[in-house]
């Protein structure tokens, strides 16, 4: 835990390129940005970050930061300020602030707030906000913010934003006034507008209350299939209370969540095109928490949903959308599949689903991407990391071969620790794996270089690596932006 916790430094801007050391044979075609952990580095300049700045402390509750009353203002005015400004601010990313870029094989840029994602030709960063940051890719600048209050009137929204091979971009918003609620919010493509501007076209298809009246689920991502988006109301609860109150009592995010093993997680389904919430009560047999779904899929009437779940890891949902079906009656007809969709006894409850995991892999692991080309269609193989997590995968990135839940681990010491791997395809690619995957190694030994190793991605070995002596700061997520072309 002492080397784990040198991953978590102060770090300073690095903004012009470093030299590096090139390893092994870097294929010819990997030309584009990782914006993510890089050799240039650069602070994302948002409110939360300027405040913080000007008063040499957090200001601003964030996930992880306790917020102390910002000095310039009243006390009124500093609760006012902490979650409802004139705007609705609510949260803002601070501690998520430092952003960098790898540029292969010369130099570039990347950034990281709780997310980053890019949508049509726009690169962004998300928190757990109503609030989105544009970054610019090449000189990492900060750019315009998106308020998805005024766009779409909800106070926060979840990290995860989807785009579907339509180009059109999903998300979950919530607010809190006049009870808490999510809202299911839909990006149609805009029509060749830039910058902030291609939010412009985003608008709530559905709003659901939430089961409590004073908490509403914590929910950071969700599943994207051809037709239904479907996310998962779980144990974890955001105490609406205890988030309005977080600026006078010193809490963190953190500390408004409250864990809830007596209920179990209902899987909410929803039409992308209608907004119509299928109506059928798909609820789990045990409870657990989930921080980051993988991909998710149709196949025989079926939705399978991935998605990495704790206590109990990977975990496979198959759910029946069929609804005439007798009590007791298995519905769960995926080839290799031993996930379990069961009509249930009629009891208080009402009439539900009652749904279990098929669990892939070992425990231990998050971080999980995949080939982008797979999204909202079956596919095979998920990468990951040990995140920050001590188990299995401590110390490793990983590819988990779905259908015979085997393993491939890449591990080079104890002493390293690797980011979300990317997975980055061939041009022209013939199959899943035909392609290489990115991963930003953060060294904690004194003297020893950081690197961004590329692996096969079909025999999982390294084939290159970039090396400097600059540090990299942990990341979590990034994307890898191809020259010319969408990221992954
Ligand atoms: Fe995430």
């Amino acid at each position: 835990m002492e080397l784990f916790s040198q991953n978590f430094v102060n770090a300073t801007e690095q903004i012009t390129p470093v030299k590096t050391t090139v390893k092994g044979n870097l294929p010819s075609w990997l030309r584009g940005d990782l914006i993510r952990v890089t050799f240039c580095k650069r602070f994302v300049e948002s409110d939360a970050y300027k405040k913080a700045h000007k008063a040499g402390r957090p200001v601003y509750t964030e996930f992880g930061t306790k917020a102390f009353p910002d000095p310039t203002k009243s006390l009124f005015s500093r609760l006012v300020s902490s979650f409802v400004t004139s705007n609705m601010k609510f949260l803002s990313n601070y501690s998520s602030v430092v952003k960098t870029k790898i540029k292969i094989p010369a130099a570039s840029p990347t950034t990281q707030a709780c997310n980053i994602m890019r949508i049509e030709d726009e690169i962004f960063v998300s928190s757990e906000t109503c609030y989105m940051r544009r970054i610019e890719q090449n000189t990492l600048d900060t750019k315009e913010k998106v308020d998805m209050h005024k766009i779409a009137g909800t106070n926060f929204a979840s990290s995860h934003v989807i785009t579907d091979d339509t180009g059109t971009s999903y998300n979950i918003g919530f607010t809190i006034f006049s009870g808490p609620k999510y809202h299911i919010m839909k990006r149609s493509p805009s029509n060749n507008n830039t910058g902030k501007d291609v939010w412009l076209n985003t608008r709530c298809i559905t709003t659901l209350p939430s089961s409590w009246k004073a908490s509403y689920s914590y929910v950071h991502s969700f599943g994207l299939t051809e037709n239904y988006l479907v996310f998962l109301e779980q144990p974890l609860l955001v105490n609406v209370l205890r988030l309005a109150t977080s600026q006078v009592k010193g809490r963190s995010l953190n500390d408004c969540l409250e864990w809830h093993p007596q209920e179990l997680v209902k899987f909410i389904i929803v039409n992308k095109k209608t907004g119509e919430v299928v109506k059928t009560k798909y609820i789990s047999d045990e409870p657990f928490l989930v921080m980051h779904h993988v991909n998710a899929y149709e196949v025989k009437g079926q939705l399978v949903v991935d998605f990495v779940a704790y206590p109990n890891c990977d975990i496979i949902e198959k759910l029946y959308l069929e609804k005439d079906v007798q009590e007791g009656e298995e519905l769960v007809s995926v080839p290799n599949c031993t996930a379990s969709a069961v009509r249930a006894r009629k009891d208080s409850k009402g009439d539900f689903i009652q749904v279990s995991g098929m669990e892939i892999g070992e425990t231990g692991m998050d971080m999980p991407t995949f080939n982008n080309e797979r999204r909202c269609k079956p596919y095979r193989y998920v990468y990951g990391n040990g995140g920050f997590d001590q188990g299995y995968y401590k110390n490793a990135v990983c590819k988990i071969d779905t259908e015979t839940g085997l393993s491939q681990i890449f591990k080079e010491s104890e002493y390293q620790y690797p980011s979300e791997p990317i997975f980055v395809p061939r041009p022209f690619a013939a199959h899943e794996e035909d392609g290489v995957v990115l991963v930003s190694m953060v060294e904690t030994r004194k003297d020893h270089p950081h690197a961004l190793v590329v692996l096969d991605a079909q025999s999982f070995t390294e084939i290159a690596r970039i090396e400097t002596n600059e540090p990299i700061p942990t990341s979590l997520h990034g994307i890898f932006v191809p020259d010319g072309s969408g990221g992954y």
